[in-house]
């Protein structure tokens, strides 16, 4: 016997929910790819394409998941040998940073706290050390999809400038766009990376990387540029052939188009508003249930939670269990703890095509396997939850 019956959810933090909108306008044979309205459609998204980084500069579209889109940075903006800081906090930065060293360049890493963000002091500091200016770049993730803490990107650039360091400043933001705000320009970021299939709503296997005019001026002399990635042949192409290298993914670029449409309807603002709402119930309902030694939310600074994901512990509570009850009996699918809290923790996604219903719906789910558990517990998270909605609505 079971309740799953009915729509699954998905909660894991993306492969996001694609809208049905997105999914139908994939839905298409192939078009002519030399002329016609894919080759407009495709330039249309180069050129809209900035603003939801909130850029002037320019965007390379490279097709490939969220690490091609890294490779596509590191390669076309530095040089075997060079020395590069990687911030570390959680995961995803470390796994940028093992890449490059497989990319032949001398990595350091600046450790971080699996519970906080990354401390600006302490890049201020190695930063000073720095007098020779030996470090070319500088690499961090604006929100780690492990631990669900985000960073203060416009604290960091502003360390960065504020000691007229050259290194150029890349920041990650393949979990983020979409769902928080994010100012490239105004934050003074050189290189952004993102990826199609989170906070953007789409299928895996698109990816972006926008670029400053200083990142531009160091890919003339970036000696690990290599063929695919190299952005020589991308930066003013005749034809939408070289924007992509080759046969362009055409279903993406549909599905895309309709991503920025979406976006452009309900406006940025209201997107950051949205996922702040539903991420601030997401945490009431935790800091409701949190009881000694039970659950609790894993970024300790409240400034410094996700309002993409977010990541909690469960203490003495399976949390495999809890999954697997969600999943079996109610259709709802939780995120597994990655990056070492995997054994006491479980992970929320709340990014991308999310409104109240869901978000309230996954959180009662998730109230109610913790009561048939008899798991320790503070009662009626789901209303603490249910309260903040309500303040977002107008009365
Ligand atoms: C913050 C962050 N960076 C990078 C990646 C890697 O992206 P991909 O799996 O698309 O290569 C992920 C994947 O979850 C991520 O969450």
């Amino acid at each position: 016997m079971s309740l799953r019956y009915g729509q699954p959810m998905i909660a894991i933090p993306g492969p996001s929910i694609t809208p049905e909108r997105v999914l139908r306008t994939m839905h298409r044979s192939m078009p002519d790819i030399y002329e016609g309205e894919l080759v407009d459609l495709a330039f249309s998204l180069v050129e809209d394409l900035p603003s939801i980084a909130r850029t002037s500069e320019r965007v390379f579209i490279s097709i490939s998941n969220g690490h091609g889109a890294w490779q596509m940075a590191l390669c076309n903006t530095l040089s075997p040998g060079d020395k590069i800081l990687v911030l570390e906090s959680g995961l995803f930065a470390s796994v940028w940073g093992q890449m490059a060293e497989r990319t032949h360049l001398n990595v350091e890493y600046l450790s971080g706290d699996n519970r906080l963000p990354i401390d600006p002091d302490m890049l201020g500091q190695r930063l000073s050390e720095d007098t020779s200016h030996e470090i070319k770049a500088i690499l961090c993730v604006h929100t780690d999809t492990a631990t669900s803490v985000r960073n203060d990107i416009a604290k960091l650039g502003q360390t960065i400038r504020n000691l007229d360091h050259p290194a150029l400043f890349m920041v990650d933001c393949i979990a983020s766009l979409g769902c928080e705000q994010y100012e490239m320009d105004e934050w003074h970021v050189d290189i952004t990376v993102a990826a199609s299939q989170k906070g953007l709503m789409m299928p895996p296997g698109m990816a972006f990387v926008w670029a400053s005019q200083q990142a531009l001026e160091a890919h003339k002399s970036a000696g690990l540029r290599i063929g695919y990635f190299d952005w020589d042949q991308r930066i003013n192409p005749d034809h939408m052939y070289q924007l992509f290298c080759g046969t362009p993914p055409i279903q993406h670029l549909y599905g895309l188009r309709e991503v920025l449409n979406m976006i452009d309807e309900e406006g940025l603002e209201n997107i950051w508003f949205r996922h702040q709402v539903l991420a601030d119930s997401v945490r009431a309902a935790v800091q409701t249930w949190q009881q000694p030694d039970g659950l609790e939310l894993n970024i300790t600074d409240p400034k410094a939670r996700s309002n993409a994901v977010t990541t909690i512990r469960t203490g003495s509570i399976n949390s495999e269990k809890l999954r697997e009850i969600c999943a079996t009996q109610a259709g709802l699918k939780l995120g597994l703890a990655v990056g070492g809290l995997e054994a006491d923790a479980f992970r929320i996604g709340h990014m991308g095509y999310l409104n109240p219903p869901m978000i309230l719906g996954t959180l009662a789910t998730i109230e109610s396997a913790l009561l048939s558990m008899n798991a320790s517990i503070g009662r009626n998270g789901i209303g603490t939850a249910a309260e903040i909605i309500a303040k977002a609505f107008p009365n």
